[in-house]
């Protein structure tokens, strides 16, 4: 049994571990990647102050996220393709998250389905909406997610086309994958995945199939998105998403002030400050450099959530120090779910309550809820000036 000791170790599990198209897949930018890795360059930047001789014992990093109680303030993000990364991946990170007393996010785009997860787990899950251009399909989603129990609906907003990953152009990305002679051989290396995976509840995307008809390749994430993802998603569309699923809402994707405002005004629980891990507009800002103006604009009037970047608790707290009242994980759960299927998640997990505990410790603190700006060091001018 390795040592883990940080994220990085679960990542190269998870690199050797689970096939080249689906490593590929998670460790992907769009175009250049920049913004992809700004989102964790940008937090080395931000620095700590250390505090010393201040009682730190009976810490604790428990709080809420949209009124529910979190064991820390990490919900996993939702991840498509996550049943690729190891056999029956969703509900395996789905029990990991409920163990360990954080909220876990489904993808529209799993491969186990919505009924899957919620039989597989005791507690209320949330599910991830993307909108189709089909307005019974994405009603009847709604409805699957209502009937199964699901404790919020985070829409996400910044995916109406995908952004170009090369990688997954050129690997032929598809779930389950298709058989050529170059996946063939890098699935022959990948035995123990691969056995595992014979035993799969599924391996196809299990809110799709048998679910919607017409679709020309439904293994395809690329072709699913481009033919029916909604182009005319708009605040009109969104106000009436919200009342049809009459829950918390959160709005995933806001990268602006501006838009963080219409979220206020039309009324969601809580906004998550993400540009998709990098996965979409190539050249944006990362996630934590606009968590402040975004904060300016809205802090108080909604809650607000980072996502994007982080792996390690060092992150996490740097973003609640900031100001976010949560943040959410994509990549650092999807290392270990590789690496080494629902003990990776959590180990994951646990690597990070860890790395947050010590972390407020030495900065002098005994709980999150006290972190603060007076906690960091954060360089001039970080947000950066831009011209009108
Ligand atoms: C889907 O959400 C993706 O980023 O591939």
């Amino acid at each position: 049994m390795p040592v883990i000791t940080n994220i990085a170790d679960l990542k190269r599990i998870h690199e050797r571990r689970v096939p080249r198209m689906f490593y590929d897949y998670a460790e992907s930018g769009s175009w250049t990647e920049q913004t992809f890795r700004e989102n964790t360059t940008d937090f080395e930047q931000i620095r700590l102050r250390q505090k010393v001789a201040v009682d730190m014992s009976g810490r604790s990093t428990a709080g809420k996220m949209i009124g529910q109680d979190v064991t820390m303030p990490v919900a996993l993000a939702p991840v498509g393709l996550t049943g690729m990364q190891h056999a029956d991946g969703e509900i395996k990170a789905a029990r990991a998250a409920e163990a360990f007393g954080v909220p876990y996010t489904l993808s529209t785009m799993s491969i186990n389905s919505i009924e899957d997860v919620a039989e597989a787990t005791t507690k209320p899950f949330w599910f991830q909406l993307y909108t189709m251009n089909d307005t019974d399909y994405t009603s009847r989603l709604i409805q699957r997610a209502k009937d199964a129990g699901c404790s919020a609906l985070v829409i996400t907003l910044d995916l109406q086309l995908l952004g170009q990953r090369h990688k997954d152009l050129k690997n032929g990305l598809s779930a389950p994958p298709k058989l050529t002679a170059r996946t063939i051989a890098n699935l022959a290396t990948k035995w123990a995945w691969g056995i595992e995976m014979l035993g799969a509840k599924r391996r196809e995307f299990g809110n799709i199939v048998g679910h919607v008809d017409g679709i020309d390749d439904p293994a395809s994430l690329g072709a699913w998105t481009a033919q029916q993802f909604d182009l005319t998603l708009d605040w009109s569309k969104i106000s009436k998403l919200m009342e049809q699923w009459g829950g918390k809402v959160i709005l995933k994707g806001i990268l602006d002030p501006e838009d963080a405002k219409m979220a206020v005004k039309v009324g969601a629980d809580a906004i998550t400050v993400s540009n998709h891990g990098g996965r979409q507009l190539d050249g944006a800002l990362s996630s934590i450099r606009m968590l402040t103006p975004i904060l300016d604009a809205v802090g108080g009037d909604i809650e607000v959530h980072l996502d994007s970047g982080i792996r390690s608790g060092q992150d996490v707290l740097k973003a609640l120090a900031m100001g976010a009242n949560g943040t959410m994980i994509g990549r650092s759960y999807i290392y270990g779910l590789g690496a080494m299927g629902q003990k990776g998640v959590s180990t994951a997990l646990e690597v990070i309550r860890k790395e947050l505990d010590m972390t407020m410790a030495l900065c002098g603190e005994t709980n999150v809820a006290n972190l603060g700006r007076h906690n960091l060091l954060i360089p001039q001018g970080f947000e950066g000036t831009w011209q009108d």
